[in-house]
């Protein structure tokens, strides 16, 4: 068997739900999408929570605003339903816990490859070498505001080696920088774990999470464009404000983005 075709075992999943705060896993070989799966799960009201959708392969899979998310056979594609509810695991504002994701993602890349360091960009796509390692969609069910769904897609050992240039410029997976397979069910544990414990920390200590995001950012003094609610802004990156909020200088003075996309205008 090819080593990026190490499909996850019934032990994996036991491992998953031992090691992490995860319910429930459920493991499908095909999906057109978790994040859709997960949404129509999300909607029942005696679901357990965390509940964990996880895929082998996505068919559909969904990116932000109109993007298609291209999963091939060896990338980590999960989604994760929540309680957002005050009781909950993840009772935050959806700006924060959308940055814990991408931090999470961070921690654990660096966890499992300590000689390359990911990058954060703001709110949570992840970089690796200057190229995108994992993208996070993060949606809430129609009717039931007390869930919330993180998608999340790592490409793990998918590489991009033979994809046309065009990807292999903007894309790169764990494999590819280190020439070697990568364990996916150990990335997913240590990202789950650090979701959790970031999710506690965004409670008890929000400035500390928000230092370690700094820590990660990528777009720290760069020229950044910010797309947020029908707006565009563009400006020079002075970090994160207290609350997670990206700040920019701009010509028209200091502007904070609460929630949104951003890009380098200069990549
Ligand atoms: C982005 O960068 O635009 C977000 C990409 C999110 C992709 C993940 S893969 C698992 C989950 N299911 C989806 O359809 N999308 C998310």
């Amino acid at each position: 068997m090819s080593s990026s075709r190490q499909p996850f075992s019934a032990s994996d999943l036991d491992r998953i739900r031992a090691a992490t705060f995860v319910r429930r896993v459920e493991l499908h070989n095909q999906l057109g999408s978790t994040n859709d799966l997960a949404l129509q799960r999300a909607a029942r009201d005696t679901l357990e929570t965390p509940w964990l959708v996880l895929a082998e392969r996505q068919t559909r899979g969904r990116g932000r605003g109109s993007n298609r998310w291209w999963s091939a056979e060896g990338s980590l594609t999960f989604s994760l339903v929540l309680d957002t509810s005050p009781s909950g695991q993840a009772p935050g504002p959806r700006p924060q816990v959308a940055l814990a994701a991408g931090l999470a993602v961070c921690l654990a890349i660096d966890r499992q490859l300590p000689d390359h360091r990911p990058a954060l960009k703001w709110p949570n796509d992840v970089y690796l070498q200057g190229r995108k390692v994992c993208g996070i969609l993060i949606e809430v069910p129609h009717g039931k505001r007390s869930r919330m769904v993180i998608g999340v897609g790592v490409n793990v050992n998918n590489s991009f080696a033979r994809a046309p240039v065009e990807q292999r410029r903007i894309a790169v997976s764990m494999r590819d920088v280190t020439h070697r397979w990568q364990p996916r069910t150990e990335v997913l544990i240590e990202l789950l774990r650090q979701l959790e414990s970031l999710l506690g920390t965004l409670q008890s200590d929000l400035p500390r999470m928000i230092q370690r995001c700094r820590d990660y950012c990528m777009l720290q003094g760069k020229i950044v464009q910010c797309h947020s609610g029908g707006r565009q802004v563009q400006g020079r990156c002075r970090g994160m404000d207290h609350d997670g909020a990206l700040v920019l200088e701009t010509d028209a003075g200091v502007h904070r983005c609460v929630s949104g996309e951003c890009s380098l205008a200069d990549p």
